[in-house]
């Protein structure tokens, strides 16, 4: 397997204040209940290059209830210098952290319908310059990784999957995809078979991981080439766009791409 990893990402605890059904991370099955120290992160640190990725983007659970997220949010730049940053959230708590969320780039809040519709307004009255609201209609947009039906035809996937530009690091292991590890949960699958530890020879070990297997018994829908390939152009004339427009302007832009891609 040929690693060409653009984002890493990084979920510092595994545990939730919501418990969404369909979390494409399995939290509702995840028994762990375990959060990354700083000391711990700060030894990861040690074993990923500076701009070894371009973006990082820390994630969980939710990343608000860690402990130190204040402390990590500091942190992070010196810890994994990259060009990019973003943060995955529920909305919680976010009021309490605004003085430590400027490090993120982005900040990619989402609502969950009949979960977090409170929290997720009055993250959105905050007018933090970074924040990113996205909308979750009825579920409908989290079904996908049930999706079980094309899994038959999943054959050489794996090098035109868009996850496989995103790894990510759970507790002290390495994944090859952001979604396999929520994926194996769901499918009774040991993490640790689909994932190395994070230490001096992770590239070499992951790169030895043959991800084919997983990926046919993936539920995560693959597009087609073609389609793989619109979806590429939409989303670098999304990300040169988003550079260029205001928060409020980028929900909606979002929302329009969202409805080219599901043409
Ligand atoms: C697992 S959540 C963790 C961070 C935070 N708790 C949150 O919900 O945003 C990270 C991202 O996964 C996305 N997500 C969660 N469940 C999903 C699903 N079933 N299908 C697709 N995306 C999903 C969310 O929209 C969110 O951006
Ligand atoms: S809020 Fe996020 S991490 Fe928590 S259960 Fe829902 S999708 Fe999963
Ligand atoms: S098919 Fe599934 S397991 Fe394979 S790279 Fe894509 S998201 Fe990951």
């Amino acid at each position: 397997m040929k690693l060409n990893k653009i984002k890493l990402e990084i979920d510092i605890l595994d545990f939730c204040n919501l418990n969404c059904p369909l979390c494409v991370r399995g939290i509702p099955l995840q028994k762990n209940k375990k959060f990354t120290s700083l000391d711990e992160l700060e030894r990861i640190s040690k074993f990923i290059k500076p701009f070894e990725f371009h973006t990082i983007k820390i994630g969980g659970g939710e990343p608000t209830l860690h402990p130190q997220f204040a402390e990590i949010c500091d942190n992070l730049k010196r810890l994994f210098p990259a060009q990019r940053y973003y943060l995955a959230t529920n909305g919680f708590q976010l009021e309490k952290f605004k003085d430590h969320l400027q490090v993120f780039d982005i900040i990619e809040l989402t609502e969950y319908r009949g979960r977090n519709e409170g929290v997720f307004d009055l993250a959105v009255k905050l007018n933090l310059p970074n924040l990113v609201p996205i909308r979750k209609q009825d579920y409908k947009e989290l079904e996908d990784i049930y999706q079980e039906s094309n899994s038959l035809k999943k054959v050489n996937v794996y090098n035109r999957c868009i996850y496989r530009k995103i790894t990510i690091i759970i507790q002290d292991r390495i994944y090859p995809c952001c979604n396999i590890f929520g994926q194996a949960l769901r499918q009774n699958i040991d993490p640790d078979m689909i994932s190395v530890p994070v230490d001096e020879n992770w590239r070499e070990n992951l790169a030895k991981i043959s991800i084919e297997s997983y990926c046919r018994r993936c539920f995560v829908d693959v597009p087609s080439p073609a389609k793989a390939m619109l979806n590429e152009t939409i989303s670098s004339t999304g990300r040169w766009l988003r550079d260029k427009i205001k928060p409020l302007d980028k929900y909606i832009l979002q929302k329009q791409i969202q409805r080219q891609k599901n043409k």
